[in-house]
C-alpha cells in the first residue's frame, strides 16, 4: 500500500467534479496483485485507516487521473506542424511519405520510445493510437507500451487503395496480419488492439467487410477510424460508396460501428448520423487542434447533445498540433466558443477536463478502468505543480473556485505544469510500476 497526501482531483458518477484540497490517495494491489485505488478522500477523514503507510506529502501538488487520448497516431510525431490546404495533400505530401519509414523495426522502435516519453511528460497514460500497415509498426507500440506497463490500444492501418507505394497493404495479407496481431497482442497485461481501417476511401470492399467480420469474431477488440473530417474527403467517399446513405454509414454498412468503435473527427454529419452512432454505441474522438490546424471544420457539440452519443477529447497528433492535453482542452474551449454548443457559451472547464479524463474512458469502454482515481479505478494519475511557471504560479494562487484553477491551468498550461506520470503496477510479471520523475516537491 501506497499512500499520496495532496490536492485531489476526480469524477463523480454524473460527471461532476470533487476536489479535495487537502486529499489523500491510497493506492495498493486487488485479489490479483493490480495496482488500483484503494481509497480517496480528504486527509483529515481517512488517513487513520492507514496506520503505519508511510504518506509522501506534496504540499502545493494537485493530484489527478492521467490525461486519456482517444485519437493520435504515434507514426505522426515528425508530420506535426506540416501546413497544408486540407487534409488529402496533407496525407499525400508528409503522411504516407513519412508512415512509409515504419516498414523499418529499428525506426519504428525509436519513434515508439519517443512517443511514449512525450505522452508521459504530458500526463498522457492512455491513448488509442493508430500505427501505420505495417505490422512491425504495432509489434515496436506494444512492446515499449508493455515495457513501461502502460494502458495502451492500437492496431495495424488498413489501406489496400488509393494509397500509395510503400504504405498500401495486400487485402488479404492484411486481414490475416489483423488477426495474428490481435492475437498476438490483444489482452496481454493492459493492452488492446483496434482494427484500423484508415478511412473508407482508403480501403475496398473486401477489406471493410474482413475488418467488419474481425470486429464480429472479437467482440471486445476495438475498431478506430476516419469520418467526416473534410469536405472533399466526404464528397469523395460519397462518390466511391454511392449506395451508402452517407459517409458514416459506409462504416454500419460492413459491421463496423459498435461499442467499442471510435471515429474521429465526426464533424460534417446530420441528426441521422448522430442517432447511427448513439444507436450502435460507438464513439467520437473530438480533435480540435487538428481541425483547426488542418482546416475541417468544427465538431457541433449541441448537435451530439441533442442526439446523444457519446465523445471525447483527442490531440489527433500530426494533424494536431500538440500532444498537449492543456492546448486540447483550450482548442476545444474555443470551438464550443463558437456558438457550437447548446448554451450559447463555451464548455465550463469541469467538461472539458472530463472529455479528456473520465469521458474520454467512458467513450472507450473503460469507465472506472482508467481516466478517474476512484476506488477500484486502475492507479495511473499525475502530478501537477500549479507553480510551475511565474505566471501559473500567480494567477492559479488568485483562483476563487475550482472552475477558475482548472481554467488557469488549461489556458496556461503546458507540458511544465505535469510535474510527473505515475503508472501503476501490474501485478505479477507485470510488478514495478514506473513513473517519468521522481515525486519531489522541491
Ligand atoms: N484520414 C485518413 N487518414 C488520416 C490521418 O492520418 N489523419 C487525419 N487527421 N485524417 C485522416
Ligand atoms: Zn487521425
Amino acid at each position: 500500500m501506497k499512500c499520496f497526501r495532496a490536492a485531489i482531483l476526480r469524477f463523480d458518477a454524473d460527471h461532476n467534479a470533487v476536489y479535495e484540497q487537502d486529499g489523500l490517495l491510497a493506492v495498493g494491489p486487488d485479489a490479483i496483485g493490480r495496482e488500483i485505488v484503494q481509497a480517496v478522500g480528504s486527509y483529515n477523514e481517512i488517513a487513520n485507516q492507514f496506520p503505519g503507510v508511510a504518506v509522501e506529502h506534496m504540499p502545493g501538488r494537485i493530484i489527478a487521473p492521467g490525461f486519456v487520448d482517444m485519437h493520435v497516431h504515434y507514426p505522426q510525431i515528425d508530420v506535426i506542424g506540416s501546413p497544408a490546404s486540407g487534409l488529402l495533400p496533407w496525407l499525400e505530401n508528409y503522411t504516407f511519405p513519412q508512415e512509409s519509414r515504419y516498414a523499418d523495426a529499428g525506426h519504428s522502435a525509436e519513434a515508439a520510445t519517443f512517443f511514449f516519453d512525450e505522452l508521459l511528460r504530458n500526463g498522457v497514460t492512455t491513448a488509442l493510437t493508430f500505427a501505420t500497415s505495417h505490422p512491425a509498426s504495432v509489434d515496436a507500440f506494444f512492446s515499449e507500451a508493455a515495457r513501461r506497463r502502460l494502458r495502451m490500444i492500437s492496431g495495424k492501418v488498413l489501406q489496400d487503395r488509393h494509397s500509395p507505394d510503400g504504405v498500401r497493404d495486400q487485402t488479404q495479407q492484411s486481414l490475416l496480419d489483423t488477426e495474428a496481431l490481435i492475437q498476438r497482442w490483444h489482452g496481454q497485461g493492459r493492452l488492446g488492439y483496434a482494427i484500423s481501417p484508415r478511412f473508407a476511401p482508403s480501403c475496398t470492399d473486401a477489406q471493410l467487410r474482413g475488418a467488419g467480420e474481425l470486429a464480429a469474431r472479437y467482440p471486445d477488440v476495438w475498431i478506430q477510424s476516419h469520418v467526416a473530417e473534410n469536405k472533399d474527403e466526404v464528397a469523395w467517399a460519397r462518390s466511391l460508396f454511392p449506395q451508402a446513405r452517407s459517409y458514416l454509414a459506409v462504416y454500419d454498412g460492413f459491421g463496423l460501428m459498435r461499442q467499442r468503435a471510435v471515429y474521429a473527427h465526426c464533424i460534417h454529419f446530420d441528426d441521422n448520423d448522430r442517432a447511427l452512432m448513439r444507436d450502435t454505441g460507438a464513439a467520437a474522438a473530438v480533435s480540435p487542434t487538428s481541425n483547426l490546424f488542418l482546416g475541417s471544420g468544427f465538431f457541433d457539440y449541441a448537435g451530439a447533445d441533442r442526439v446523444g452519443f457519446r465523445y471525447g477529447l483527442a490531440s489527433d497528433v500530426g494533424g494536431g498540433t500538440s500532444l498537449c492535453p492543456f492546448h486540447t482542452m483550450l482548442a476545444a474551449y474555443y470551438v464550443g466558443r463558437e456558438g457550437h454548443t447548446k448554451s450559447g457559451l463555451s464548455l465550463s472547464p469541469r467538461q472539458l477536463w472530463w472529455q479528456h479524463t473520465a469521458g474520454a474512458a467512458r467513450a472507450l469502454g473503460l469507465d472506472g478502468v482508467v481516466g478517474n482515481l476512484q476506488p477500484g479505478c486502475e492507479a495511473d494519475f499525475i502530478v501537477l505543480n500549479p507553480q510551475a511557471t511565474p505566471l501559473l504560479a500567480r494567477r492559479t494562487q488568485s483562483a476563487d473556485s475550482l472552475d477558475e484553477l482548472l481554467f488557469a491551468m488549461i489556458v496556461l498550461g503546458d507540458d511544465r505544469l505535469v510535474q510527473c506520470s505515475v503508472i501503476a503496477d501490474y501485478g505479477p510479471g507485470y510488478a514495478g510500476g514506473t513513473q517519468t520523475a521522481a515525486i519531489s516537491t522541491v
